[in-house]
């Protein structure tokens, strides 16, 4: 039987709009991508694993494999930039802890706008981070000897200025618009997703506020060098388009 050119491009269209909705919903969400970043030129001689935005549901098998993955790398330091759970839910964050404490290295963390910020859950912040050898900094600095790490909990960095290289950890990209006293070195963040799904040509449906121009990767801004990334979990849908989630390995 012949097929007019209407109903053929009525079937591409349709098969097209499947496997997009396949790669959205079972492929991209754990198809996980490793970005390298080279700033060897700071003479830290560390490796620092960049996790974000996990939104931990529970979800076990994933968490274990991206822990896989960031121990295989060597890490001296994990920092991971907000969001741990999803809408503030708690039912699973001492899970997440009790799973990241074996990261391979000390972990450093931020609050994110989905992480709960009552009493009961602070603790949980602030005993997941010690546990993991390290700490979930709330407007604070870690001095490590030859560099610094800051951690604030808004679109901000910290009023201080450091005779050495300075790394600020933050969940909100907005934050390279608020230039400290002094440039950080790095800045590394999350909250965008990068996105979550990106269209061709058109790019990301949605993005939260406190994002403004830097959406995913690595941009120059007034506050320093500010990494972006894309997170390890999915907020709002379950899904990815054109985004896959993304782990960051950043030479020091
Ligand atoms: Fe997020």
């Amino acid at each position: 039987m012949a097929v007019t050119r209407r109903t053929f491009l009525k079937r591409m269209t349709l098969a097209l709009g499947g496997l997009a909705a396949v790669d959205a919903l079972g492929v991209e969400p754990r198809w996980l991508d490793v970005t390298r970043l080279d700033f060897s030129h700071l003479g830290l001689g560390k490796t620092i694993v960049h996790l974000t935005d996990l939104h931990y549901r529970g979800n076990r098998a994933w968490l274990e494999s991206i822990l896989e993955i960031t121990r295989a790398e060597k890490p001296d330091l994990v920092c991971f930039t907000g969001d741990l759970v999803d809408r503030k839910n708690t039912e699973h964050l001492a899970e997440a802890f009790d799973l990241l404490k074996s990261c391979g290295a000390p972990l450093y963390g931020v609050m994110g706008n989905h992480d709960p910020y009552d009493p009961a859950s602070l603790k949980i912040f602030r005993s997941g981070g010690k546990a993991a050898g390290g700490a979930w900094l709330t407007n604070e600095a870690v001095d490590f000897g030859d560099f610094v790490l800051h951690g604030t909990s808004g679109p901000y960095g910290l009023k201080r200025v450091e005779p050495k290289p300075k790394i600020l950890l933050c969940h909100y990209p907005a934050v390279g618009d608020k230039p400290g006293t002094q440039p950080y070195d790095l800045i590394l963040s999350g909250h965008s997703h990068g996105g979550q799904c990106r269209v061709p040509l058109v790019g990301a449906l949605f993005l939260p506020s406190f994002v403004n121009r830097y959406v995913a990767g690595l941009y120059d801004s007034p506050s320093g060098k500010l990494f972006v990334g894309r997170g390890l979990g999915t907020s709002l849908l379950p899904m990815r388009f054109n985004c896959r989630p993304e782990l960051t390995v950043v030479r020091v």
